[in-house]
């Protein structure tokens, strides 16, 4: 295992397994590895010749600069896990590596419109311009190969997608399914910081998605009653906040009319002072054609 810290070093490291026809695959996280991070490396490592893990808790994503303080941190135990899962490579840069002058603002950032700006992006403004402007630097700094999201992070790889497409990145994005605890708790990194209570409580954004998913089963196809079924899921379990529960096209991440297509379900509630965020999708039908409506 090789731990690299300059950009440069990162750089030229995955240059020279290029160099000698090796297939790239990158694993973007903040560290504090757990079986979710770990599903992503191991399906890079299936598809790719060598795969470096990126560990950089990114301070433009954060919205609380104690959020950041308190952000997991264990990168010996984070080079293990990469290592077993079958990474090669671990960029762990300092900061001033990533952004010279840093608490400085930084002068060039990446803001993708529309699927950037809604959900999470309403909740936390500037948190997805962080993210696309740190993936954006890892992507090329990495150069030509595979890039593994979670869809745990549904809407940040809807950001990602758009981002490297309009930027025309040299990238290829693979989207992985999320892990999930045996209670269908997501694995998350900020998991650690719920009570006892909390962990209990915080099953409950599973369960709304499992309630939207039956409403749908059940013939629902307006957007708003799917999302009243998951709301109400989210606001009778105790100590949980609901901010968001919505049922929309997973594209956009905008509610049609009436659900078709693939549809995404997306929740985002705070457990005690947790804030965590869940998604599941399915594919129906597209709306039929009304009835009497040739042509
Ligand atoms: P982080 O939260 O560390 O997540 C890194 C990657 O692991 C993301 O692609 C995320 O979707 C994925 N992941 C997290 N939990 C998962 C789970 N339970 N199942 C499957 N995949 C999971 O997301 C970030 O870091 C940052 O925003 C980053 C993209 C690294 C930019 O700073």
């Amino acid at each position: 295992m090789r731990v690299i810290t300059t950009a440069k070093g990162f750089s030229d490291a995955l240059e020279a397994e290029r160099a000698v026809g090796r297939r790239v695959g990158l694993v973007p996280t903040m560290g504090a590895l757990h079986a979710g991070h770990r599903s992503l490396v191991a399906r890079a490592a299936d598809e790719c010749d060598v795969v470096a893990v990126t560990v950089f808790v990114n301070p433009l994503q954060f919205d609380a600069a104690e959020d950041l303080a308190t952000y997991p941190r264990d990168l010996d135990g984070d080079v293990a896990q990469a290592g077993s899962a079958g990474a090669a490579i671990v960029f762990a840069p300092p900061v001033q590596e990533m952004y010279p002058g840093f608490p400085a603002p930084v002068a060039t950032s990446v803001h993708v419109d529309a699927v950037g700006d809604v959900l999470e992006g309403a909740s936390r403004p500037g948190h997805f311009d962080g993210v696309a402007t740190v993936v954006a630097k890892l992507c090329s700094l990495a150069g030509r190969g595979r890039v593994y999201f979670g869809e745990k992070d549904f809407q940040q790889l809807a950001v990602v997608r758009r981002m490297v497409a309009d930027l025309s990145l040299p990238v290829e994005i693979v989207a992985c399914p999320t892990v999930r605890e045996h209670d269908g708790l997501a694995l998350s990194s900020r998991n650690v910081r719920l009570s006892a209570d909390g962990r209990r409580a915080a099953v409950a954004l599973h369960r709304a998605l499992i309630a939207g998913l039956g409403a749908l089963d059940a013939g629902e196809r307006d957007p708003a009653r799917v999302g009243a079924f998951m709301t109400e899921v989210l606001t009778t379990a105790d100590g949980v906040v609901p901010d968001y529960a919505v049922a929309v096209d997973a594209a956009t991440l905008a509610p049609p009319p009436r659900l078709g297509g693939e549809v995404r379900l997306l929740v985002a509630a705070t457990v005690g002072d947790v804030r965590l965020i869940d998604n599941t999708g399915l594919v129906l039908e597209r709306a039929e054609t009304p009835v009497g409506v040739q042509g």
